[in-house]
């Protein structure tokens, strides 16, 4: 096995470290617990995960300064001093977008963030004391700190990479769910009464249905946050809230209204039509 996936492998079996993640996600938890931090740093405002925009911004600084360490000569080392503080300066948002994602994660991949997070923090440990060096005139253990710091630095970004694109962590998780093409039955009408939710099954696809009078909403019932269960969350106030993160959606069109969701939720046309409910997806012919 590649020996990066072999320590990766190694990590997410130290189930060792459970007690100490799950009292540090609830403490995150807590912390992002008001709806414009939780929808701010989860990237809800933009539709888009802020952690891996931000991430560019301080792997890009040091990486830059690392660069001008080691080949830029003289003449680059305030623009090199400058780029480590900008790094060390973007590293304290970038971490508090990616404690808050990783306050979500369970099992392997809450391991894995811990160490990606403990990996991160200690290049930005790294960083400081190597803008501390610079500041007194040691150069030479400036450079060598920052060294050390792009090092641990790229261990972290493969973790974080590992968690995106082997571990499908934070992805759009109705990606692909589109309905069926046609009106759909799927229940007798009198099988929901108003003010009910029912889970059903149409071309593959599970919809809640919420019935209000004679309209029906019907919505994907699979979380595009992580995937939970909607037909299991709390319905009030036209919306439903997830039971697993509390990412609140807008039963008539799956619009988001709390994150950390940041992709609507896939919402179907649904009708009455000759006694039974039936679905489709939007937009068809
Ligand atoms: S799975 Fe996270 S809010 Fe639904």
């Amino acid at each position: 096995m590649n020996p990066l996936l072999s320590i990766v492998d190694v990590i997410e079996r130290l189930d060792q470290l459970d007690g100490l993640a799950s009292s540090l996600a609830k403490l995150v938890g807590r912390a992002v617990q008001p709806r414009p931090v939780r929808n701010l740093l989860s990237g809800t405002v933009i539709g888009h995960p802020l952690h891996p925009i931000l991430t560019d911004l301080p792997i890009g600084a040091w990486g830059m300064a690392t660069f001008l360490d080691t080949l830029g000569g003289k003449a680059s080392e305030p623009a090199a001093d400058m780029l480590v503080s900008v790094g060390i300066a973007t590293a304290v948002p970038t971490a508090a977008a990616g404690l808050n994602d990783w306050s979500d994660t369970q099992g392997k991949e809450r391991r894995t963030g811990l160490i990606h997070a403990a990996a991160n923090s200690a290049a930005l440990c790294l960083y400081t004391s190597s803008a501390v060096a610079r500041a007194a005139g040691n150069r030479g253990a400036g450079k060598a700190l920052g060294l050390a710091g792009f090092g641990i630095l790229m261990f972290g970004g493969y973790l974080g990479g590992h968690l995106s694109y082997a571990n499908a962590v934070n992805v759009n998780k109705t990606a692909g769910r589109e309905g069926p093409s046609e009106w759909t039955p799927v229940l007798g009408h009198t099988e929901l009464s108003d003010g009910e939710h029912r889970k059903v099954e149409a071309d593959g696809i599970t919809m809640l249905l919420y019935r209000s009078g004679m309209s029906i909403h019907a919505l994907d019932s699979v979380c595009s946050h992580m995937g939970g269960p909607l037909e299991e969350g709390t319905i009030a106030d036209g919306c439903v809230t997830c039971p697993l993160h509390g990412s609140t959606f807008r039963l008539a069109d799956g619009s988001i209204v709390r994150g950390p969701a940041r992709d609507r939720q896939p919402s179907y046309d649904a009708r009455i039509h000759n006694g039974q409910v039936e679905v489709r997806r939007q937009h068809a012919g």
